[in-house]
């Protein structure tokens, strides 16, 4: 897999649905990443022993592998949470990143968890609001740095949705993550879809977002596609991703120097109506927003004047 911007990797977000993909097109992809909590059972905190691996999940994990690079994309972390921490959970994904050679592994910059009594936990079901406080730059940076001491290195995290945004927040959302980036060697997993859907819903510029982010900071790439429900335009990862998404990829991707990969996500409920025409589509319209174009624009007379002084 390639490491810089405009040639890094295209990948796939693993799903079931897509286990005769890897048997016939393992060579249109790069990678694959995958959610590693769809690999075991999660007893619950406290529990004994806490995680039981999927035979047969853990069968499909071994032929990916086999194929190709895998990423793990985690899900359960909820590093935000103030009530927990859940240690646990990191010790198995760096027990798994060491068993599957994961090449790098992100996580979710979000909270989702409550932390329950007598150690049953509650799920929101979805990414709770964050403040972008120094509060709460306080509580993640040493969490983080023990997620990296425990993974061996840096872990990527995503930017998310939001629906409902904090008021008065102390920072914008770039400029919290800059400050995250920094103060921890974490990296960022920029979604763009989410960035799409903030823009439609919220009326926050994507190109806003990226122009305030540390570009440098970005490894992985997220691409997806949504819909609307109600007036509200939803990160449903319901099928191929909106051409906006793909001008931002057209836009960034160039910029990011330590890009190693680009994902399109889908939920598995939309297989049949992709296909794995529809998946290998969208792979390939990501891999030409990646390429430097063939004609690159001529300087514009002014700015050659501009250079020749
Ligand atoms: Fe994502």
């Amino acid at each position: 897999m390639n490491v810089h911007g405009p040639s890094a990797g295209v990948g796939v977000l693993f799903n079931p649905a897509l286990a005769g993909f890897v048997e016939h097109h393992s060579d249109a992809v790069d990678f694959y990443s995958v959610i590693p909590e769809r690999f075991w059972v999660d007893h619950g905190r406290g529990a004994a022993p806490r995680f039981a691996p999927l035979p047969h999940e853990v069968g499909l994990l071994e032929r990916l592998a086999a194929r190709k690079p895998v990423t793990a994309h985690g899900i359960g972390l909820s590093i935000a949470s103030a009530s927990l921490f859940d240690l646990d959970y990191v010790a198995q994904l760096k027990d798994w990143k060491r068993r599957y050679g994961f090449a790098w592994v992100s996580e979710h910059l979000a909270a989702m968890r409550l932390a329950g009594g007598a150690g049953s936990d509650h799920h929101a079901g979805l990414a709770l609001p964050l403040p972008w406080d120094e509060e709460l730059l306080a509580l993640l940076c040493p969490r983080i740095a023990r997620v990296q001491e425990a993974l061996g290195g840096p872990i990527a995290l995503e930017n998310g949705v939001e629906y409902t945004p904090v008021p008065h927040a102390e920072l914008s959302e770039p400029a919290f993550l800059n400050a995250l980036t920094a103060r921890t060697g974490c990296g960022i997993l920029l979604d763009l879809h989410n960035l799409h859907v903030n823009e439609r819903n919220l009326g926050r510029p994507a190109r806003g977002f990226i122009d305030a982010l540390d570009l440098d900071t970005v490894v992985e790439i997220h691409i997806a596609g949504g819909s609307s429900l109600h007036g509200i335009y939803l990160d449903a990862h319901s099928g191929p991703c909106p051409p906006e998404v793909f001008a931002l990829l057209r836009q960034v991707a160039p910029r990011c120097r330590n890009l190693r990969g680009v994902t399109f996500e889908f939920l598995e409920s939309y297989f049949p109506s992709m296909g794995e025409e529809g998946v290998l589509e969208q792979i390939e319209l990501a891999r030409e927003a990646l390429r430097p174009p063939e004609h690159p624009p001529c300087p514009s007379p002014n700015s050659s004047a501009h250079s020749a002084t």
